[in-house]
């Protein structure tokens, strides 16, 4: 699938680079000789992927932002240093499930300081950034549990959290429509990758029902890669067949 982007190498930062989904769609994203800023808050983990990254493409330009997303007062530091960007990926988060009451108050702070406060951080530190891109993009993970309430189970904190992320997506694409910024929600169901188990989830990491992360990547990338003249502004991936 050819890339629309006016440019031929874009630059793009993922946040939360050094596993699952982030890390899947890295190594997608060096095959097509992206320019990849690699975030993650550990520096051995980002390390460890820019060497996977160097051997799948050598001649790929990678770089790393160590920072934690649970210590929000850095954020502006550390992701101030970019100045340039064609595309912004808020992709980092945290899972928690279960009666609300058992959620202690620190992993509540967590959950809002990783799943929201850093999107909102990291996009308003480097918008200026993208607003000097031919044509930036801003692609926001949210899930499909900040789109539909859970029955039978919760994990209240979680949707509020990712129900937050819906809201500054859509808000945000409003804010910049008909401009050289695209601004996109994704909005996964279930994926095989560590998240709910790092999490002190009693999880297996390929549950029937869920799905392998290369679709969301592949989704993704349907999305960066429209024609600047339209917006997949929000795409839902369900769990279909279990
Ligand atoms: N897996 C699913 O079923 C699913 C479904 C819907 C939506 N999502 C969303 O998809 C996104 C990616 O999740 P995933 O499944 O790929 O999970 P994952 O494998 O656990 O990856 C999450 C990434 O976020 C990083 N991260 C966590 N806490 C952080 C912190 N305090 N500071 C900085 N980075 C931090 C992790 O770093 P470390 O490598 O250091 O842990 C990791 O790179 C998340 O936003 C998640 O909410 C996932």
């Amino acid at each position: 699938m050819p890339f629309e982007q006016p440019q031929t190498n874009p630059t793009v930062l993922i946040t939360g680079y050094t596993d699952g989904l982030g890390k899947l769609l890295a190594i997608n994203l060096a095959k097509r000789n992206f320019h990849i800023i690699i975030h993650g808050r550990n520096q051995d983990k980002a390390q460890a992927v820019i060497e996977e990254l160097k051997a799948i493409n050598p001649k790929g330009k990678y770089e790393t932002i160590i920072c934690d997303f649970n210590k929000p007062q850095e954020i502006a530091d550390k992701f101030g240093k970019i100045n340039t960007l064609d595309i912004l990926i808020n992709n980092a988060g945290v899972w928690a499930e279960g009666n609300t009451v058992d959620i202690t108050p620190e992993r509540i702070i967590e959950l809002v300081n990783v799943n929201l406060l850093a999107c909102l951080i990291v996009t308003r530190v480097l918008l200026p950034v993208l607003k000097k891109s031919n044509f930036g993009q801003i692609l926001n993970v949210s899930s499909i549990g900040g789109v539909e309430l859970p029955s039978g189970y919760f994990h209240t904190i979680y949707t509020a959290t990712k129900f937050g992320v819906q809201a500054f997506s859509e808000a945000l694409a409003k804010e910049f429509d008909n401009s050289n910024i695209r601004v996109m929600g994704y909005y996964p169901g279930g994926m095989n990758t560590k998240f709910f188990k790092k999490s002190g989830f009693d999880y297996k990491e390929n549950e029937p029902w869920m799905f392998d992360p290369q679709e969301s990547v592949d989704a993704m990338i349907f999305m960066l890669t429209r024609n600047p003249k339209v917006n997949v502004k929000r795409l839902d991936l369900i769990n279909h067949l279990q």
